[in-house]
């Protein structure tokens, strides 16, 4: 029935189906309903176009198709790889183009041994391009203007050789050469042998893509073309074209069924990075904070429908696709911004705050004088996590770090005590470990009113998700672990 497909690809657009039903303020069973009875309420309809509205979409009363509002056309730049898989990628293209989107293509030398460009061509109704060197199509459309005109990248399906090319940032043909000169959100979908899947270098070159913000519907299990059992298979379109949607919209980085909506309505600030406080006009206090693992959590939190401010001190990370980002610099500052971006259900403190500023700032470059250095007062920095523990609009759950180099457990209880927070994620700082500030991985222990948890080392990434769901976990069952 065509609605209940239509009625999937809008549940996608708006978060998932646990951000429809809060817009609806309707159960699990009411929603399933209304697929089956193939009809909505008129007022429940009219929520959820106005939230489409808001998406840039047009939703039909009678069908539930989504239609690009006027001059909102969003503009899908497909790439279509070397595999068996290939030709789904015109299956997918024409859904694409049901769903409103605006196609332009691009095919690999491999996607050329398995289908024609002119077959492609003739479906999109334009040209498919093929060449990095084909002068006339730079007349046409340069391939730095291809690039940028798009909303989105998808690459599908995503062969194992092209997703090696992205981890390294390889740029020896048309498809490369697009991703990297892209700044369209970029969603791929793998396909490919099952053991090539489950090989060490695709997985490393996997993590690192998703570690940078890349999207990927993660390939399906069964029987492979190649005559082989496992996961590999591309998903199937209405899986990619339901994650390009919500990809469009600003969605999550990972599609995951089961974890996409889990944090869908919720706000969440998260805190991450150091501070600098100035001494002078060229020279501050800084720490070693990288803000890899809070830009993990924002991250993780996206993927599951949250809304996420994060309020960052100056890293060299981008920030994760679909947060709201506020870059800071002092702890005045970070202290300033996270009263801002209250009310919030969840607030996660993950910032290496410097502790002191100076007082005496000098607004010039301080001078080497004969008399010795300069004499330098610090004073307290306001504590973020204390107050917003404090704080009358308290969120529902907030989570502090713990950063210590000795008896962990013991002081991390202090801190929880001291700043009034839900949760800490202890850390033990341990420069030989080569773990904490600035590395890839952590090794964390939640500290609670239940007894410690001790989580394995394991790359920050992967803290960041279990921290997300057990957040997740917590706002649906508010009298657990708090
Ligand atoms: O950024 P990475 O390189 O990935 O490293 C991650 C991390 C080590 C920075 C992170 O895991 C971490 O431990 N962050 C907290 C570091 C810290 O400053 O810990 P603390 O023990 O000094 O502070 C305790 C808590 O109070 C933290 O949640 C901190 O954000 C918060 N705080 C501290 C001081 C202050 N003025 N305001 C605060 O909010």
């Amino acid at each position: 029935m065509r609605f209940a497909r239509n009625f999937e690809h809008l549940i996608a657009l708006l978060g998932g189906s646990e951000a429809v039903q809060a817009r609806l303020g309707v159960g699990p069973s009411a929603l399933s309903n209304y697929k089956a009875r193939a009809s909505l309420p008129a007022t429940k309809f009219d929520l959820l176009a106005e939230a489409a509205r808001q998406a840039g979409w047009q939703l039909d009363p009678d069908t539930l198709a989504l239609a690009p509002l006027a001059g909102m056309r969003p503009v899908v730049l497909l790439i279509v790889t070397g595999g068996i898989a290939a030709y789904k990628g015109l299956d997918l293209a024409r859904r694409l183009m049901d769903q409103g989107c605006q196609l332009r293509a691009v095919m690999t030398r491999g996607a050329q041994q398995f289908i024609t460009p002119l077959s492609l061509s003739a479906l999109i109704g334009e040209k498919v391009y093929t060449d990095l060197f084909d002068l006339t199509d730079e007349a046409e459309m340069g391939h730095i203007n291809l690039a940028r005109s798009a909303d989105l990248v998808l690459v599908a399906p995503a062969s194992a050789h092209f997703m090696a090319k992205l981890a390294h940032g390889l740029a020896d043909d048309l498809a490369s050469t697009l991703c990297l000169a892209s700044e369209a959100p970029l969603l791929l979908a793998p396909a490919m042998n099952p053991v090539m899947w489950a090989s060490q270098a695709t997985r490393d070159n996997h993590d690192l893509l998703i570690r940078r913000g890349v999207q990927m519907v993660q390939p399906a299990d069964g029987d492979m073309a190649c005559g082989e059992t496992g996961t590999g298979r591309l998903a199937e379109v209405p899986d990619i074209v339901r994650a390009a949607l919500a990809a469009l919209a600003g969605g999550g980085r990972i599609i995951q069924p089961a974890k996409t909506a889990s944090l869908a309505g919720r706000h969440i600030l998260v805190t991450s990075g150091p501070t600098h406080e100035p001494i002078d006009q060229v020279r501050y206090i800084a720490n070693r904070s990288s803000g890899r693992q809070g830009h993990a959590i924002a991250a993780a939190c996206v993927a599951r429908g949250a809304q996420v401010t994060l309020i960052s001190g100056p890293v060299s990370l981008p920030a994760p696709h679909g947060v709201r980002l506020v870059q800071v610099e002092t702890a005045d500052e970070m202290m300033a911004a996270a009263e801002a971006a209250l009310p919030a259900d969840i607030a996660v403190c993950a910032a290496a705050v410097a502790d002191w500023r100076v007082e005496n700032a000098a607004s010039g470059k301080l001078k080497k004088q004969a008399g010795g250095p300069p004499e330098m007062r610090l004073v307290e920095n306001p504590d973020i996590l204390a107050s917003l523990s404090n704080h009358p609009r308290r969120p529902q759950l907030v989570v502090g770090f713990a950063a210590e180099t000795d008896t962990l457990i013991d002081h991390a209880r202090v801190k929880l005590a001291k700043k009034g927070c839900d949760w800490i994620l202890a850390n033990q700082v341990a420069q030989e470990q080569g773990l904490v500030f600035g590395a890839e991985h952590n090794q964390v222990v939640l500290i609670s009113n239940a007894p410690p948890e001790i989580w394995p080392e394991q790359d920050k990434q992967a803290i960041a998700e279990r921290l997300a769901d057990q957040m997740a976990d917590s706002l649906a069952r508010p009298d657990a672990a708090q």
